[in-house]
């Protein structure tokens, strides 16, 4: 690469069942955002069969990184770094799209780095924002996760709060089993809960009102298990309505006060339980009757994809110097900010 020629960067994302490849020039400009997703393949199952997973991720990848090159028209010789998700995740899943993004980095001879899936969540919201910057407090909130972090800078992370059980999206999926929904349920629960009565059943709202930011879910999927037991032939539009006005009072609740107490303007909302009309109605609300910033990346962006992974490792390559030797190891149990974690909220000054 000579001095003026665009910064490439060629992002790959496999933690769990969606192959993506993206290219992306310089830090936010997305050339191409290609997401295959196996989910058609899981629903059979009723959840995501990791070796399924794996096996699929080594099918599809090459073909997609070749799609993602000629639809672009970027030769593959004027790409400057590889960035693959190294975790958290499957590690069946994140070892074929390691093992090909280091594979590639050796042949072209450049730079490859490992990307943190939940920093590459974050980075969703600078492709659809690239001006506003840091500080603000981040809700990452998908199948996997359901954390809040205090987002001081670009790579300068704060655990706030996290589920101590089940994540929310994880929680939505297995409500919709119960409720004959195919895997995944999130989408399809939106939509029936739009013709639904949100007030029809009293489902808990755990830990809404415990101190501290951490989330609890798994008392509401048992609470829906012994409501179906009492009342097999409830509406399923009520009880996708009933659940989602649990799931958006808690995750507004928390995020909206974890922002404030912060003294953060700007809440960001990312992953794929982002994508929740319900929920982001809410946080619209919300956060304008307190006076927050709310930032909701468009949908596509919310959901897994290489785009974000793209971002997060040439933020990290051109901005801190970063690139990550051929011998870099997944770790499925990668967090975020947790140096940092925060035990004890701070006291509230309203
Ligand atoms: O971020 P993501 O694609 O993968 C993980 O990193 O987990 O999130 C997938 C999750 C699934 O649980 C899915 O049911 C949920 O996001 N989801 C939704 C919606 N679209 C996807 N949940 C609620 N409403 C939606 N519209
Ligand atoms: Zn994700």
């Amino acid at each position: 690469m000579s001095e003026g020629d665009p910064f490439l960067t060629l992002g790959i994302e496999t933690s769990c069942d969606e192959t993506s490849v993206a290219i992306l020039c310089g830090e936010t400009e997305v050339v191409v955002n290609l997401v295959y997703s196996q989910a058609g393949l899981h629903a059979q199952y009723g959840g995501v069969v990791p070796e399924v997973a794996s096996r699929n991720h080594v099918r599809k990848l090459p073909y997609l990184v070749r799609e993602a090159v000629e639809t672009s028209g970027v030769p593959m010789n004027d790409l400057s770094l590889i960035a693959a998700t190294n975790g958290p995740g499957l590690i069946g899943p994140l070892l074929v799209g390691l093992s090909h993004g280091k594979g590639m980095a050796f042949g072209l001879g450049i730079s490859f780095i490992g990307v943190n899936h939940l920093e590459g969540h974050l980075f969703a919201h600078r492709l659809s924002a690239p001006n506003v910057d840091p500080p603000f407090m981040a809700l990452i909130v998908s199948g996997g996760h359901t954390s809040l972090i205090d987002v001081r800078a670009y790579g300068a992370y704060r655990l706030v709060g996290r589920t101590v059980d089940d994540a929310a999206g994880e929680a939505l999926d297995k409500i919709g089993k119960m409720i004959g929904i195919g895997y995944p349920a999130g989408a399809e629960i939106d939509r029936l809960a739009d013709e639904g009565d949100p007030k029809a059943i009293p489902f808990p709202r755990p830990m809404a009102g415990s101190p501290g930011f951490d989330f609890s879910f798994a008392g509401l999927k048992t609470a829906v298990l012994y409501h179906l037991r009492k009342h097999p032939r409830e509406r399923r539009e009520d009880i996708a309505a009933s659940v989602l006005a649990s799931v958006v009072a808690i995750l507004v609740k928390k995020s909206i006060e974890a922002t404030r107490r912060h003294h953060r303007r700007r809440l960001i909302v990312v992953g794929g339980v982002a994508a929740n009309s319900h929920l982001r109605d809410a946080l619209v609300v919300a956060g304008a009757e307190r006076g927050i910033g709310v930032s909701l990346p468009e949908l596509g962006l919310c959901t897994d994809n290489a785009a974000m992974i793209a971002a997060a490792g040439a933020f990290r390559h051109l901005r801190l110097g970063e690139s990550h030797p051929l011998s870099l190891a997944p770790n499925p149990a990668l967090g975020i900010g947790e140096d940092d974690i925060e035990e004890t909220p701070p006291a509230s000054s309203s």
